[in-house]
């Protein structure tokens, strides 16, 4: 059983009495530690995938498999734990809180989950993303990079089985782009999350495991090896 594991999931969106089709019959599997790129026109699905892979919203049909549980017989409190514990979430715009410094950021997901020495767990995580120079730092005195490490360290803080990355890449130059790139392959290999970013950079595809092609609401191809076009 591979920690994320789709299967016929459809899902509709309604909006003023009409249906919008935006996932179609998705079949996946993905592996621990396994990095995945998903690709594919505006409109396509990406970020809906994501939503679902990361309990934020439930299929219209079939089921998504989030470490051996169906995500959509889970309880309220049961939803808080998982979405607090095994998932990770990383944005285009990164979203960090801007009245708490970079240290904080990545503790209050430990606080929230109440764990014993969140000071220093959330140095070491900030150590992994090689940005414990700057724990002390509010978000508006760091760069979009540094930014953007600080939120992979705040998504990594409980050790999550999955981390989805919406367009991690989006907002940065392309060397800062292979920085950030480059991180979330090590971290896929190194600590065995599932990575899954959604993505329109070619370069980023390079890096992945799997390059899931997406068009329509429906999976076009998916593979661990495919040439790059
Ligand atoms: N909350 C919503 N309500 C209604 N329709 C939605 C909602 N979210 C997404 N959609 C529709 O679902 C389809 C898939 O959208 P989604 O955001 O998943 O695409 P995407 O591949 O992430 O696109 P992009 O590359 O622009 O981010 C689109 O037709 C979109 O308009
Ligand atoms: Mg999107």
């Amino acid at each position: 059983m591979g920690t994320l594991r789709l299967e016929h999931v459809s899902k509709e969106y309604v909006t003023e009495g009409i249906s919008v089709p935006a996932l179609r019959d998705i079949n996946l599997e993905f592996q621990a530690g396994e990095y995945v790129a998903l690709v594919g026109r505006s409109g396509c699905g990406k970020s809906t995938l994501l939503n679902l892979a990361g309990a934020m919203d439930f299929p219209t049909s079939g089921i998504v498999w989030l470490d051996g549980v169906s995500t959509s017989t889970l309880n309220d409190a049961a939803l808080t734990r998982v979405r607090r514990e095994k998932v990770g979430f990383i944005f285009q715009s990164f979203q960090l809180l801007p009245t708490l410094s970079a240290i904080e950021n990545v503790e209050l997901p430990l606080m929230l989950a109440g764990r014993a020495r969140s000071r220093e767990t959330a140095k070491e995580r900030l150590r992994w993303v090689e940005m414990e120079a700057y724990e002390d730092r509010m978000p508006y005195q760091l760069s979009g990079g540094q930014m953007q490490r600080v939120a992979i360290a705040r998504a990594l803080a409980n050790s999550p089985s999955i981390l989805l990355a919406d367009e991690p890449t989006g907002n940065l130059d392309s060397a800062t782009s292979e920085v950030i790139l480059a991180l979330l392959s090590r971290i896929a290999e190194d600590t065995g999350t599932t990575v899954l970013m959604a993505t329109h950079s070619l370069e980023a595809t390079g890096k992945a495991d799997t390059v899931v092609r997406m068009q329509d609401g429906r999976v076009e191809s998916a593979c661990s090896s495919c040439p790059i076009v």
